[in-house]
């Protein structure tokens, strides 16, 4: 963010002494949302524990009596290495049905004496040797007992083997099975994904391990501490090729027209990163970094487009940049990266093999827009950092995701930055994350990040894991090299609790001179992960006095979740006084005075300056007046804007301060051309769209809007030379997008014009995608929503037609989203029908598009109605792939009545039998959120309408 009065970096020495030190370090309150929802990262996207097809019961708790009833492994046997071949046929039987088959050989060693073996097993047909689901033999001749009895127990998702006696400790044994399976397209396990090239369709065979999927693919002890080295083969026909995890060594035909590749022995990993695949696709490849073998692979006609150059560009500095962040080299022989036409998670690090949606790894030079670029990066980024951080070294349980998690959607900023320096990537954070984490840790129901091993068991729990751990905050992390570098050798190929990383960080402060923090790493980070939530910091400048509080947006929520450290948090404030930053101060208790941040005149204070603190700041009126008139004088002054207008919006919501206070933070933005203040701003308007956009206030926010907006289109207008030409700064493409699009939707004179005229043109000569000249590929989505908004059924039409040709994916997602701008009611319905044809959209957009038709404030009442009156069946048809959460959140946005409140509960009440699935804590949210928006309107919507008349003439 800005530039100036960015005075001297090392005032106060104290911690600021790294910075020479060559360490990189950040004393940061980081926080990192999932991408995995914000983004569509790795993981696969709720929906997994819908799979279950139950809701959690609340009543008849399961009370484990065998060891098999037990979601956790028994700890007595623990995996060596497998062999694993798997055939995959990419043709249907004779029954129609997908299938593969396997064989598989596990070396256990027993550890603790036991005449059980349990593994996990699911959905597979297994082969009967002797009248039992497995054969077991010895290793080096060891003595083996003989199976008395085998069985599967389909709720824990066990293969349970009885034996006569019991296997000695500390002797391996062998473990035989032979299995058929579905090549089901539920994008579970190893599963199908189909796609049509030239009119034909082709079948990949292909896979999603994570959480607890792998034991789908063969019976294997499928828990992410038991890692194994595998020797995987796979059967294929000759004209596909064979992925995994390794190198392949040996590729045999085996009798026409059959080949048979192996690959290299794994290193040891956990099974979830396993990834197998079939498929005609091609690659492109280098082996620019020190002969490591990089390919991208996806479709043939998408690489012939040359749509995976970008990332195979971008690959190779990333891989270096990791290699020197963590001092350690990339642990494999290979990178590949592969672009799916049907795949659930947005991506899934599978080491070795990573897999994407196409959207997050093909990039088109012509076609896709610059946001488009940043995603591609950003999720290689992220991906990539899982390669050490997460396979190499992993988490012991699930429970410990959100370290995983966070900590790569930390230094995915860092990789991308390397990769792109001159986006200043890094300056997003704010936006991306620390936005999207503060609204949903600011509500009652929010949930420590922490939880125990015990807490989470079976496989909906752990994919719980994804969804409510919908924000990790990595706190205060002192990432050195060093530190990293000591975490990374010690646990190699092993794995950790989170609570290992905090001693490698106390290490690294204590071993870095001028270091000093306020208590121990541990102590420090337990008060932000061991209890929800964050503070508001009230500094009161007459006083000095500088206190917090737990920041709850609903003041009136009741907060039942008792808290060791009392809702109390260790902060670190950075602040500046007057423009000249200061020493950075740790605020230990709730309430402390601080001299220095006493002021008076024309002096006025600003905290959490480089917005690294996981905290909103406060101050008292005289304060707020000085910062207010200087936005207003000579905002860039204000270094923090953006915070500054997301603190003073989310305050307000918490009836902390007037709602007026943070309106006025918006007055200044007619004289801002920075993107990520606008973006900020328009991000907190969008609640006050939300709310009133079907009310008399609509009028006249417009109007105040309109008015602010015009300087900023007229702006890129001159700046493009009359829209001629791209901006050349990476946040300025994308501050044009919001210029043009706010300027439209608020009526700014000549905007509607400019759309119709592009589309048009796009429409008269429709092949293949309008041409870079009509239509930037940064304006795209804007301007295909605004223009099938303006337009009609010949608009929509077209559009349909665009989107059912397009061959590329974000060129098809784009028309997807703006085909949900429409206002004709019909055309809504009629679309809304179509996303549960599968034949018309892919299942794995189906939620989503719902959700685009619910963010228009025409289809959201369609929308509404039809998931109501179509729950059971949605809740079938999507199980394994629906985002269910984001559903329920997005249709229930705008609710604000008590009308909407009592529809929501019945729904609640009706579907109780069918469930809500990985929904059900969003439904919970839902019914929160919309008290509060009651509340909010009923005392807001006077003085708001009142603020906005004034201010719009
Ligand atoms: C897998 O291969 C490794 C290396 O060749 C070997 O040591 C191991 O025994 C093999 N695993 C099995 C189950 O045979
Ligand atoms: C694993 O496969 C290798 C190569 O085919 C073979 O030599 C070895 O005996 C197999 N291991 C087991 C335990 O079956
Ligand atoms: C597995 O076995 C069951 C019972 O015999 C059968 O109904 C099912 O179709 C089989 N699955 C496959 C994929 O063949
Ligand atoms: C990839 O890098 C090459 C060589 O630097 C460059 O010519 C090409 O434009 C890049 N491709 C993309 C899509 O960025
Ligand atoms: C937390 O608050 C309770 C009640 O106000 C008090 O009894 C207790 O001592 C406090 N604990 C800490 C650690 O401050
Ligand atoms: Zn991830």
């Amino acid at each position: 963010m800005g530039k100036v009065y960015y005075v001297s970096k090392n005032v106060g020495l104290g911690l600021l002494v790294l910075a020479a030190t060559a360490l990189a370090t950040i004393i940061a309150l980081s926080i990192a949302y999932d991408k995995e929802r914000a983004k569509n990262r790795d993981k696969p996207e709720d929906g997994t524990s819908d799979s279950t097809g139950m809701p959690t019961p609340p009543t008849t708790p399961f009370i484990p009596k065998e060891p098999w009833d037990h979601y956790r492994l028994p700890e007595s046997l623990v995996p060596v290495s497998y062999n694993v071949t798997l055939w995959p046929r990419l043709e249907p039987n004779a029954d129609g049905l997908y299938i593969f088959t396997g064989h598989s050989a596990v070396v256990f060693r027993c550890v603790k004496e036991t005449d059980l073996i349990i593994i996990h097993s699911n959905k597979l047909n297994l082969t009967t040797f002797n009248g039992h689901h497995a054969k077991l033999s010895g290793l080096g001749g060891a003595a083996v007992p003989t199976i008395q009895k085998s069985f599967l127990i389909v709720k824990t998702e066990y293969l349970v083997l009885q034996l006569r006696s019991r296997l000695a400790v500390g002797t391996s044994y062998v473990l035989h099975t032979e299995f058929l399976g579905e090549l089901a397209d539920d994008l579970e396990g190893f599963y199908r994904s189909e796609y049509t090239d030239d009119g034909m369709k082709r079948v990949v065979a292909t896979s999603q391990m994570q959480a607890t999927y792998a034991r789908k693919a063969f019976p294997c002890f499928d828990e992410p501490a038991m890692k194994a080295v595998f020797n995987i083969t796979i059967i294929h026909n000759s004209a596909t090729v064979a992925l995994s995890n390794g190198r392949d060594i040996d590729s045999v035909i085996d009798g026409v027209p059959v080949r048979v590749t192996t690959f290299e022995p794994t290193e040891r990993m956990s099974t979830y990163l396993l990834a197998f695949i079939v498929t005609d696709f091609v690659n492109i490849q280098s082996t620019q970094n020190s002969n490591l073998l990089v390919r991208i692979w996806a479709r043939r006609k998408a690489i012939n487009d040359r749509q995976g150059d970008y990332a195979l560009n971008v690959t190779g500095p990333i891989l270096q940049f990791y290699e020197r962040y963590y001092n350690a080299s990339y642990p494999l022989s290979k990178s590949d990266q592969i672009a799916l036409p049907d795949f659930n998670a947005g991506a899934m690090e599978n080491w070795g093999l990573v897999t994407y949606r196409e959207t997050a790894l093909l990039y088109d030079p012509i076609m896709s827009s610059t946001g488009n670029k940043e995603r591609v990066t950003t999720v290689i980024s992220h991906e990539l950092a899982h390669m050490w951080f997460g396979n190499l070294v992993t988490l012991q349980w699930w429970n410990d995701l959100w370290l995983n998690e966070g900590f790569a959607s930390y230094v995915e900023y860092l990789g991308a930055d390397y990769a792109e320096p001159t986006w200043k990537i890094k300056d997003q954070i704010l936006l991306y994350d620390v936005h999207k984490v503060f609204a949903v840790d600011a509500l009652a129901s929010s949930h420590p990040l922490s939880r125990r091993e015990d807490e989470v068991n079976d496989p909906a729990q752990i994919s719980e894991m994804f969804n409510t751990i919908s924000y990790s905050k990595i706190l205060m992390l002192f990432i050195t090299g060093f530190s990293s570098q000591s975490y990374l050798n010690t646990f190699a190929f092993s794995n950790t609790v989170y609570t290992d990383l905090w001693d490698h960080l106390q290490q690294a402060v204590e071993n870095t001179p001028g270091m000093h923090l306020p208590d121990t790493v541990h102590n420090i980070m337990n008060h932000w992960t061991l209890q929800m939530g964050f503070p508001v910091v009230t500094i009161d400048t007459r006083t000095g006095s500088i206190t917090q509080k737990h920041f709850l947006l609903d003041p009136e929520s009741v907060v039942d979740r008792p808290s060791q450290f009392n809702y109390t948090w260790f902060v670190p404030v950075k602040w500046m006084k007057t423009g000249v930053e200061q020493q950075q101060y740790w605020l230990l208790q709730k309430t402390d005075v601080h001299s220095l941040m006493r002021v008076s005149g024309e002096d006025w204070v600003l905290a959490n300056i480089n917005v690294s603190g996981y905290f909103r700041v406060n101050y008292d009126l005289d304060n707020w007046d000085r910062l207010l008139s200087l936005l207003n004088t000579d905002h860039q002054v204000i270094i923090n804007r953006a915070q500054i207008i997301d603190d003073t919006f989310n305050l307000a919501r918490a009836k902390i301060i007037h709602t007026t206070l943070a309106l006025r933070t918006t007055k200044y933005l007619s004289n801002e051309r920075e993107y990520i203040p606008w973006e900020s701003a328009l991000r907190n308007l969008d609640y006050y769209i939300l709310m009133f956009d079907r009310t008399e206030v609509y009028g006249a926010l417009q109007a105040y809007l309109k008015k602010q907006i015009q300087p900023l289109f007229e702006y890129f207008k001159i700046i493009t030379a009359d829209w001629t030409r791209v901006p050349t700064g990476h946040t300025d493409q994308y501050n044009q997008i919001n210029a043009v699009g706010m300027a439209c939707s608020m009526g700014v004179e000549g905007c509607r014009e400019l759309i119709q005229g592009w589309y048009r043109q796009w429409m008269k000569n429709p092949h293949p995608s309008p041409s870079y000249a009509s239509i930037h590929p940064n304006l795209k989505s804007t301007v295909y929503c605004a223009a099938i908004a303006f337009g009609g059924v010949e608009e929509w039409d077209f559009a349909w037609r665009m989107f059912k040709n397009a061959t590329l994916a974000s060129e098809a997602s784009r028309l997807r989203s703006a085909m949900a701008c429409t206002k004709v009611p019909w055309l809504l319905n009629r679309y809304l029908d179509y996303t549960l044809d599968p034949t018309k959209i892919r299942k794995q957009d189906a939620t989503s598009t719902i959700q685009y038709i619910a963010r228009n404030v025409v289809g959201m009442p369609l929308a509404w109605n039809f998931v109501r009156a179509k729950w059971s069946y949605i809740f079938q048809y999507g199980k394994a792939s629906f985002s269910f959460s984001n559903l329920i959140h997005a249709i229930t946005r705008r609710f604000s009545s008590e009308f909407e409140l009592q529809e929501l509960k019945k729904f609640k009440e009706d579907n109780l039998h069918v469930g809500f699935g990985s929904a059900t804590l969003a439904l919970e949210q839902a019914i929160e959120k919309t008290t509060a928006n009651i509340k909010w309107v009923t005392e807001n919507k006077a003085q708001v309408l009142k603020w906005f008349t004034e201010e719009s003439t």
